[in-house]
C-alpha cells in the first residue's frame, strides 16, 4: 500500500538561516549567556519540526531539553511551566501562590538547572497559554540574560491578532510589543519552503524523485505549508494517484483530482478509515485537541485496552494521531476540526453532553471546569454551563487573569439575560465583569454594569461594596474628570447601606483620603488615610493594610512631615516582608528614595534611585524606571555634577520614549531643560520647555502633582535667562501657584523658590529674592534637609548685605551659578 512510502518521519529539508540562529541562540546560552527565542508562523509551517531540531541539538551537546504545552479550549494556569517544572515545583505552589511569588520560583528552578547543565526549554503553541504564563515569559526574557538557559517558544501569529474583547488585546500581543521595545527576544518566522525545498521533501517522502508535474501539482495545492504538502501527498498516494517507475514518480493516470482545500484533503483520509477507528477519532473530536484515553473509553463505552489499541493503529498506520505517556492528541488541529464539523450538529451535542457527564467526576481543577462549561454550552444545558462559567470566571478574576475571566463572565451574561432564575448568578457576573472593565480602565462600561447590578441587586449585602466601586467610576480622576459630586453622592449611599462590613469601610474611607489628597486637604486626608487602615486591620486584611500605609507615607511627605513619612514606610514595609510582591516593594522603595531626596541626602538617595531601577527593570516597569532617571537628574544637579545629571536626564528621555507615557515625556523634556539651564545653552533650555509645556498644559487641572509646576518653572527659568523678564516671572508665580499643597509636590516648591530666587537676583531685585530664598530655607528646614537650608542661608545672608549696600549684588553668593 502506497503509505508504507511514508512510514518514516521525514528529515528536515530547508530552513537553513532558520537552524543557524537556533544554533547561535543555543551555542551562547551554552555560554551563559541565556536569551528567548520566538519561533512564529502559520499552523503546520514547522515550529513544532524547528523545536525538535533544537532538541536534537540540545541533547547532542549535552544540555537539559524540557517542553511544556499550552492547550486550546480552556486555558490552565501555568500549564506550560508546570509541564516543564514538574517535580521541581510542587503542583500546589502554582495554585496557591501569587503570580509574582511563581514568577520568581520558575526562573530560581530554571537557574538551579542551569547550574548542572544548559538548560533548554520549549514552551509549545504560547497562542493559547493563559496571561499568567505569559508573565512568568516576559518575566523570564528579562532575567535570565546571564543563565546558561535558553526559553523558546513558538506561536501562530493569527491567533494572536485579535481582540479577545473589547478593549483587551491577546496576552502575548501586548507581552510582544514590549519585548520587542526591550529588545528581549530574537525573533524567527517561518514562511513556506521554497520550490527547491519542497522538491526535496516529496523526494524524501516517496524515496525517490518526483515528476516535474507531481511537483507543480504538490506545490499549488500545498503552497509551500510543509503540512499541507504532506498531507497532499498521503492523499495521493492512499488514491493510488502515484506510481513509482525507476524511481520515479509520476501519476498513474490522465485524469488527476487532487482536492482543492486542505480540508477535502483530510476528509478523504478520514472517509477511508476503519469504521471503528473513525467513530473512536470522532468522539475525540469533541473532547478537545488532546485527551485522556480513561476518558474516550468511558466515553465509548470501551475497555482501555481496546481503546488504546484502535489509537495506537489510529497512530501507526494512519498517522492521525500521536499517543503519548498519558496523554494522546490528534495529529494536527485541522484533523480534529475536519472531524468535528463531518459529525452532524445533534450527535456532537450529544457527545458533548456525555463528556460534560464524565468530566464532572473527575477531581475538580479550573481547567476542567472551563472545559465542562463549555461542553455544557454545546450540548445546551444552560444552567449548568452558567454554573460552570461563573465559577471559573470568578475564580480567573480572583487571581486577576482578566483575559481569562473575561469570557467566561461574558458567557454568563449572555445566558442569564432577562432570566429571573438566574438572578443570583448575574448579579455576581455583572460585578465581576465591571471589575474587569475597570481594570481595564474601560470606566464607562465598568459603570453600566455596577448600574445593572444596582438596578436588580435592591437591599443585597454587597451593594455597599458596588457603591463603593461605582464612586471610584466618578472619582475626578476618571469619569468625574474634576468633579466629586457624583463620587461622594455614591459613597454617601454606601455607607448608609445596612450590614456594611469593616473592609468596606476602610475602602470607602480610602476613597475619601483621595477625594481629599485631589483637593490638597491633607490634614484631613491624613485623618481618614489612619481610619482606613484600622478598618483594614479589623478585617484582617494585612495586604491591603500595607498598602494604605504607603499611601499614607506619601501623604506625609507631601505635607513636608519626613520622620512620619519614614516611620510609616518602615511599617509598611514589615507588613509587605516575606512575600515576593515586587510592586510593592517597589512602591515602599520608590517613596523611601524620595524621602532621602526631600532630606537632601543625594549620596543616598542615589543608591535608592538605583534599587528602584533595578526592581523595575526586573518587570520591565517603564514608567518606574523613568521616573528613577528623572530624580537622578534632580540629585546629581543638586548635587553639582552636571555630566552624570545630563546622562540621567538622556535616559530619562529614551525611557519616557518606551513607555509611551505623556507624563514621564513631560518630566523627562523638563529635566533636559534644567540641564540646558545648568550648561548655560539657553536655547535648548526653551526648546525642551516649550515641547514639554505643550504636553503638560493639556494635562487635566484636577489633581496637583508636581508635573505642571516642575515644567513652568522650567520654562520660567528658561525666558528670564533668554532675557524676557516679565514672561518668566510670570511663569514662575504661575508654577508656585501648581506646586503650593500639591501631592509630592514641596520639594519642587523649595527648589523652585531657589530657581525663582535666583531669577531675580539676575534681575536685581535683591528684595523679591531674599523673600523667595527665606521661603525655601524654611521649607528645607521642615524637611530636615540641611544642606538646602544651609546654602538658603548663605544666600540670604548675602542677600541682606546687598540690600544694606555692604556688597555688590556680583558678589552675592548665587545657588546655581558655577
Ligand atoms: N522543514 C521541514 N522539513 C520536513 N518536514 C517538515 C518541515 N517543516 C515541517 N515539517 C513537517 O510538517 C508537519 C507540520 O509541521 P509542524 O507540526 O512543525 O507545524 P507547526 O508549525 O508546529 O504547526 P502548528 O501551528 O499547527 O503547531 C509535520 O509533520 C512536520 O514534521
Ligand atoms: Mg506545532
Amino acid at each position: 500500500m502506497g503509505e508504507t512510502a511514508l512510514g518514516a518521519r521525514p528529515v528536515m529539508v530547508g530552513r537553513v538561516k532558520e537552524k543557524e540562529a537556533i544554533q547561535a541562540g543555543l551555542s551562547k546560552a551554552i555560554r551563559g549567556h541565556g536569551g528567548l527565542i520566538l519561533i512564529s508562523g502559520e499552523a503546520g509551517i514547522g515550529k513544532t519540526k524547528m523545536t525538535e531540531e533544537l532538541g536534537r541539538l540540545a541533547v547532542l551537546t549535552g544540555c537539559d531539553f524540557a517542553i511544556g504545552r499550552c492547550l486550546p479550549s480552556s486555558p490552565c494556569p501555568y500549564l506550560p511551566f508546570r509541564e516543564v517544572l514538574r517535580g521541581q515545583i510542587a503542583d500546589e505552589t502554582f495554585t496557591t501562590s501569587s503570580t509574582g511569588d511563581v514568577m520568581f520560583q520558575v526562573k530560581d528552578a530554571l537557574c538551579r538547572r542551569a547550574q548542572e547543565r544548559p538548560a533548554v526549554v520549549v514552551l509549545e503553541d504560547l497562542h493559547w497559554a493563559d496571561s499568567a504564563s505569559i508573565q512568568v515569559l516576559h518575566f523570564l526574557a528579562r532575567n535570565i540574560g546571564g543563565q546558561r538557559s535558553l526559553v523558546v517558544g513558538t506561536y501562530r501569529p493569527e491567533d494572536i491578532s485579535f481582540e479577545v474583547a473589547e478593549g483587551l488585546q491577546h496576552p502575548l500581543f501586548d507581552s510582544l510589543r514590549s519585548m520587542r521595545r526591550e529588545s528581549l527576544i530574537t525573533e524567527i518566522q517561518l514562511g513556506e519552503l521554497s520550490e527547491g525545498d519542497v522538491e526535496e521533501l516529496l523526494n524524501k517522502l516517496l524515496g525517490g524523485r518526483v515528476h516535474r508535474k507531481v511537483l507543480e501539482e504538490v506545490l499549488r495545492e500545498g503552497e509551500g505549508n510543509p503540512l499541507f504538502t504532506i498531507e497532499c501527498v498521503h492523499n495521493l498516494l492512499a488514491h493510488g494517484q502515484l506510481t513509482s517507475e525507476k524511481g520515479v514518480w509520476s501519476f498513474a493516470g490522465d485524469l488527476v483530482t487532487v482536492p482543492s482545500t486542505v480540508k477535502d484533503v483530510v476528509m478523504r483520509r478520514v472517509e477511508r478509515l476503519p469504521k471503528t477507528t473513525r467513530r473512536v477519532l470522532e468522539a475525540a473530536s469533541v473532547i478537545g485537541l488532546s485527551f485522556e484515553p480513561k476518558v474516550l473509553a468511558s466515553l465509548m463505552n470501551m475497555r482501555p485496552m481496546d481503546l488504546l489499541e484502535v489509537l495506537e493503529e489510529a497512530d501507526r498506520s494512519h498517522a492521525m494521531v500521536k499517543v503519548g505517556d498519558g496523554k494522546v492528541s490528534f495529529a494536527h488541529e485541522n484533523l480534529q476540526r475536519v472531524i468535528y464539523d463531518s459529525m452532524s450538529e445533534v450527535r456532537r451535542n450529544e457527545i458533548h453532553r456525555e463528556v460534560a457527564r464524565i468530566l464532572e467526576a473527575e477531581p475538580k481543577s479550573l481547567r476542567l471546569d472551563g472545559e465542562i462549561a463549555l461542553h455544557h454550552q454545546h450540548s445546551g444545558e444552560r444552567d449548568k454551563c452558567v454554573r460552570y462559567s461563573l465559577s471559573v470566571g470568578m475564580e480567573w478574576l480572583d487571581r486577576k487573569a482578566i483575559f481569562e475571566a473575561v469570557p467566561n463572565l461574558r458567557r454568563v451574561l449572555e445566558l442569564t439575560e432577562g432570566d429571573e432564575e438566574h438572578l443570583v448568578e448575574r448579579l455576581q457576573a455583572l460585578e465581576g465583569m465591571g471589575d474587569c472593565q475597570v481594570s481595564l480602565a474601560n470606566y464607562k462600561e465598568g459603570l453600566r454594569d455596577y448600574e445593572e447590578f444596582m438596578r436588580l441587586g435592591g437591599e443585597d449585602v454587597r451593594c455597599a461594596r458596588v457603591l463603593r466601586k461605582i464612586a471610584e467610576c466618578w472619582s475626578p480622576t476618571r469619569l468625574g474628570k474634576g468633579s466629586s459630586v457624583n463620587c461622594l453622592r455614591y459613597l454617601e449611599e454606601a455607607e448608609v447601606c445596612p450590614r456594611i462590613n469593616a473592609f468596606e469601610e476602610g475602602e470607602i474611607a480610602g476613597v475619601r483620603t483621595n477625594l481629599n489628597l485631589w483637593t490638597g486637604n491633607f490634614p484631613k486626608a491624613d485623618q481618614l488615610c489612619t481610619r482606613s487602615e484600622e478598618c483594614f486591620r479589623r478585617a484582617g486584611d494585612r495586604s491591603r493594610e500595607a498598602q494604605q500605609l504607603c499611601y499614607h507615607a506619601w501623604i506625609h511627605l507631601s505635607q513636608g512631615d519626613m520622620p512620619r513619612a519614614l516611620e510609616t514606610l518602615e511599617k509598611a514595609r514589615a507588613m509587605y516582608a516575606g512575600g515576593k510582591d515586587i510592586e510593592q516593594e517597589l512602591e515602599v522603595n520608590r517613596l523611601l528614595s524620595e524621602v532621602l531626596y526631600h532630606q537632601g541626602r543625594g549620596r543616598e538617595a542615589l543608591l535608592a534611585f538605583d534599587s528602584v531601577h533595578h526592581l523595575a527593570s526586573q518587570i520591565g516597569d517603564r514608567v518606574s524606571m523613568c521616573w528613577s532617571h528623572i530624580f537622578r537628574t534632580f540629585v546629581n544637579l543638586d548635587l553639582r555634577e552636571g555630566a552624570e545629571a545630563l546622562k540621567n536626564a538622556k535616559l530619562a528621555l529614551d525611557e519616557a520614549m518606551e513607555s509611551d507615557s505623556a507624563y514621564m515625556g513631560c518630566m523627562a523634556d523638563t529635566v533636559m531643560a534644567l540641564v540646558a539651564l545648568n550648561r548655560d545653552d539657553i536655547r535648548s533650555a526653551l526648546e525642551f520647555s516649550e515641547k514639554a509645556w505643550k504636553v503638560a498644559s493639556n494635562f487635566p487641572g484636577t489633581v496637583k502633582t508636581p508635573v505642571k509646576g516642575v515644567t513652568l518653572m522650567a520654562r520660567g527659568a528658561a525666558m528670564c535667562r533668554d532675557g524676557r523678564i516679565e514672561e518668566g516671572n510670570a511663569l514662575f508665580e504661575d508654577a508656585l501657584g501648581w506646586l503650593d499643597g500639591g501631592m509630592g509636590c514641596v520639594i519642587h516648591l523649595a527648589y523652585s523658590l531657589c530657581y525663582y530666587g535666583e531669577a531675580l537676583q539676575r534681575q536685581g531685585n535683591a528684595e523679591r529674592a531674599l523673600d523667595c530664598y527665606t521661603r525655601a530655607r524654611s521649607i528645607f528646614k521642615v524637611l530636615g534637609n540641611a544642606p538646602g537650608e544651609e546654602r538658603c542661608a548663605k544666600v540670604t545672608g548675602d542677600l541682606r548685605r546687598i540690600i544694606e549696600g555692604e556688597i555688590s549684588l556680583r558678589e552675592a553668593s548665587n545657588l546655581y551659578a558655577k
